[in-house]
């Protein structure tokens, strides 16, 4: 299989990512959305993005220019015909997703392979969507996908294996680290990150903490590039919520409900950054939160890291992903100065197991304890 042209369906925070990755890496790219309104906004985000390049002097004038000039633009999915891979980035809701899975299967050429960025969906049930199941995976990058070097290839119990392992070479071809895994709500990284996110909303919803301490905990504390509100904000709430209910519906758990605070914020239509406000208003550039309370910031920064690592190794005991690839998603994907176990392996296992068990005694939370070992 090769790749030389490449769709992409959706052109919002992650479509405009995903079509500047390709189109830097030299490939010729279309761009798909909905209708000219839309595909107006994804030009316009590519756009910006190269420009922010330009000004920070981390590409030419020229550069962009050329990238510029891989991309083509339109309305209609029929632009798709004859692309080697379609990359859908559109938003995660499963029955919109089906839909233009199907059309996509309509338009692209029979030799072309279909890819779902979504974040939690079953891919298996997407790739049902079509007559082409075994060239249908998931390719879920991170973002802003220009910049985080992180890419999980999600293949199905029906997906081709050489589909697999070609979509994971392209990956690599791309300069991500890859991360091959199956067909589970959140994969490996939102799995994670998800989680910790709705926690800390659901600490906020408690009042145990406001949005500031929060993320000035963990900006201060574990030196994470931005705060857990400031990150829903970046990926969208309304993406979150729906992660979360996908979650949510695999579990069963109660930690994995989503958090009201999330759920009030969409009603409201405040979805974050793209909307122009969520847990914070950006009208105005934002500054990183901070505060003087530094009991509180210690306890909610203690709570979201032990209920952070003890899922991690959830994760890597019940063999869903090795804990390189653990490690890699979370620095790669997400930006975090250290990967999980790198963090078990200072702090020690044991007292990460211990304060599992006083985070599950302290709330009441059961799924908060150890795993038996
Ligand atoms: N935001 C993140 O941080 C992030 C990270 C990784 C993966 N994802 C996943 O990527 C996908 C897109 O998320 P996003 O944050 O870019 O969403 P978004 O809301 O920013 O963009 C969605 C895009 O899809 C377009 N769209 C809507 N309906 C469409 C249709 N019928 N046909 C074609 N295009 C349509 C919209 O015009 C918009 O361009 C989701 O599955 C999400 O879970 C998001």
């Amino acid at each position: 299989m090769s790749y030389s042209k490449i769709g992409v369906v959706g052109l919002g925070i992650m479509g405009a990512g995903i079509v500047e990755v390709f189109a830097r890496s030299g490939y010729e790219v279309i761009g798909v959305a909905e209708s000219e309104a839309a595909v107006e906004i994804g030009r316009g985000n590519l756009a910006k993005s190269l420009s922010r390049a330009v000004s920070k002097g981390k590409l030419s004038q020229n550069e962009s220019d050329v990238i510029t000039g891989r991309v083509t633009f339109g309305p209609e999915f029929k632009l798709l015909s004859d692309c080697d891979l379609v990359v859908e980035a559109a938003p995660e809701i499963l029955s919109l997703k089906t839909s233009i899975f199907s059309q996509l299967d309509q338009v692209v050429k029979p030799s072309g392979i279909l890819a779902t960025n979504t974040s939690s969906l079953s891919v298996t049930q997407i790739a049902q969507a079509t007559n082409r199941s075994g060239q249908v995976v998931g390719l879920h990058f991170f973002n802003p996908a220009p910049v985080q070097k992180f890419v999980e290839v999600i293949g199905t119990k029906i997906s081709d294996p050489d589909v697999v392992a070609s979509v994971t070479a392209l990956g690599a071809a791309l300069g991500k680290r890859t991360a091959q895994v199956t067909d589970k709500p959140g994969f490996i990284v939102n799995k994670l990150l998800l989680r910790y996110l709705n926690h800390a909303v659901q600490i906020l919803d408690a009042g145990s903490a406001s949005k500031e301490q929060l993320d000035a905990a963990m900006r201060e504390l574990s030196n994470y590039p931005m705060g857990p509100c400031e990150l829903l904000d970046l990926v969208g709430i309304d993406t979150c919520v729906e992660i979360m209910k996908t979650i949510h519906a695999d579990t069963g758990l109660d930690i994995d409900i989503p958090a009201q605070g999330m759920l009030e914020l969409v009603a409201d239509g405040k979805m974050g950054r793209k909307t122009g406000s969520g847990f914070y208003d950006y009208s105005q550039s934002h500054e990183a939160p901070t505060d003087s309370d530094e009991l509180i910031k210690a306890q909610v920064h203690l709570d979201l890291v032990t209920a952070y690592l003890g899922d991690c190794i959830a994760m890597q005991a019940t063999g869903y992903a090795s804990r390189e690839d653990i490690d890699a998603g979370m620095k790669l994907g997400c930006g975090l100065p250290e990967g999980p176990f790198e963090v078990i392996e200072r702090v020690g296992l044991s007292q990460v197991r211990k304060n599992q068990a006083d985070l599950a005694n302290r709330t009441g939370i059961s799924s908060y304890q150890p795993l038996s070992l």
